[in-house]
């Protein structure tokens, strides 16, 4: 990328790197020298310098090629001069102000154009509080108290929609999945607020709902959730889920805060099934903090102050501020339908090129994803049942040598191996990735 910057080597896991003694400068300050959960790595992560295109380069000055991309947010890389430009127009202009400005009007239009569920928006800081307040939009809509979600399957850290984000695996006494503490110290209460649904399971999926359906002011969805491998929601199971939810005047919502970025209307496009709430996050800010809920005007009437006080508040010292707000348009616009159709393309050549090297390895293993999102797994087991996503050991620490490996030699991928593309990328990029990891395997088998 510069000069001083070289690809590969993993030189950072080295004593004395910059990366060591910046661990040990964060340890006596951050927990753990950690300030989010996801960013660890053991013994410690690389650290970040900077970043352009397709590549980032840490603080010993290693380059590699970005498959995590901020975990999905950066769509267009790293450094993008377009979003770069936009966002120091607005710094000169002032970055907050407590009006409102044109310039979130202008997103939440791009977005409705969009996105089929959407007819209004409202921004917030992070997916989380998307996910948060099109929870609590669906229990003020509905009069009902509590929620249903799927086993494993993660939404950012509001205390009810993180119940069993980590899967208990084990069924209960009824063969249903068992409503289980992601935090410790989790409040009983909000366990019994949550209803555990099994994923992808139809029958198991109803009869919990009926079961339930006077309480239950929401389902929460993702359509086609990381935390369980990428295998997406079987459009029959939606299908029904649609059916169900609407005919017990419960409030669907999809998480699209990652799937978002598989196409030009979202995951929901894809698969033809229409929520009535979506919570979104990362590619629609742009680089920057983000988030926001959208769906029919009806539900998000919850949120509209002008007859008096909304029965659903929704303070926010920074939402849609106006930085947030024009580096998300510039990047959206960015994002025309032939954009998404040349990332599907790459990520449908990634997926086949990782599945040829596992086929002529002979390791078992297997590529989910749409779009430009993938996920390598070194097994042969079925995904589409949540409890198959679970590692054992051996694939656990097979992974851990295959990740390293990937690292050490020019690739930046999640320790599990789920990553994806942006738009700085091409062919070489994707062709550089399959070579990568056709050598990482070569290493992790040793
Ligand atoms: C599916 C899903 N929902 C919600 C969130 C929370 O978003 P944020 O990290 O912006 O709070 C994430 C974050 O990765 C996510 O993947």
């Amino acid at each position: 990328m510069s000069s001083g910057s070289r690809r590969g080597g993993n030189v950072y896991r080295e004593p004395g790197s910059a990366a060591a003694d910046l661990f040990e400068r964060a340890r006596r300050v951050l927990p753990g020298g950690n300030t989010r959960t996801t960013v660890y790595s053991a013994p410690y992560p690389p650290y970040a310098a900077r970043g352009r295109g397709a590549v980032i380069v840490d603080a010993d000055g290693e380059e590699r090629l970005d498959f995590v991309n901020n975990y999905t947010a950066l769509i267009h890389g790293h450094a993008d001069p377009d979003i770069n430009e936009a966002v120091i127009r607005q710094l000169a202009d002032g970055v907050a102000f407590a009006m409102p400005t044109e310039h979130e009007i202008a997103l939440a239009e791009l977005l409705t154009e969009r996105v089929p569920s959407l007819q209004q928006v409202r921004f917030t800081n992070s997916g989380t509080e998307a996910v948060m307040m099109a929870i609590k939009a669906a229990r003020a809509y509905t009069g009902r108290p509590r929620i249903a979600k799927f086993d494993g399957c993660y939404h950012g850290s509001y205390d009810f929609a993180e119940v069993s984000t980590q899967s208990s695996g084990k069924p209960g006494e009824d063969g249903f999945p068992v409503a289980t503490p992601y935090t410790g110290g989790t409040p009983q209460a909000v366990l019994d607020s949550v209803v555990v649904l099994p994923f992808n399971d139809i029958d198991g999926t109803e009869r919990l709902i009926e079961q339930h359906r006077d309480e239950l002011a929401a389902v929460l969805i993702d359509p086609n959730p990381r935390s369980l491998g990428l295998y997406p929601a079987e459009p029959a199971f939606l299908q029904r889920l649609r059916e169900i939810t609407r005919a017990y005047g419960i409030v669907l919502i999809f998480d699209e805060v990652i799937s978002l970025r598989s196409d030009y209307g979202g995951m929901q496009s894809v698969l033809g099934v229409t929520p009535d709430l979506t919570a979104m996050g990362k590619i629609i800010g742009g680089g920057f903090p983000v988030g926001a809920v959208g769906g029919s005007a009806e539900v998000m009437s919850v949120f509209d102050p002008t007859g008096g006080p909304p029965r659903a508040p929704h303070g926010g010292t920074f939402n849609a501020n106006p930085v947030t707000m024009v580096a998300g348009l510039t990047a959206m616009r960015k994002l025309t339908p032939a954009e998404f159709d040349r990332l599907a393309t790459l990520g449908q050549q990634l997926r086949a090129g990782v599945e040829e090297v596992l086929r002529e390895a002979g390791v078992p293993g297997q590529v989910t994803g749409y779009g430009s999102l993938f996920h390598i797994h070194l097994h042969q087991r079925p995904l589409a049942d949540y409890r198959n996503s679970v590692l054992s050991a051996q694939e656990r620490a097979f992974v851990g040598r295959v990740h390293e490996a990937l690292m050490g030699r020019g690739i930046f991928i999640t320790p599990a191996l789920f990553g994806c593309l942006s738009t700085p990328m091409g062919v070489p990029e994707v062709e550089a990735f399959v070579d990568a990891f056709a050598a990482a395997l070569q290493d992790a088998r040793g």
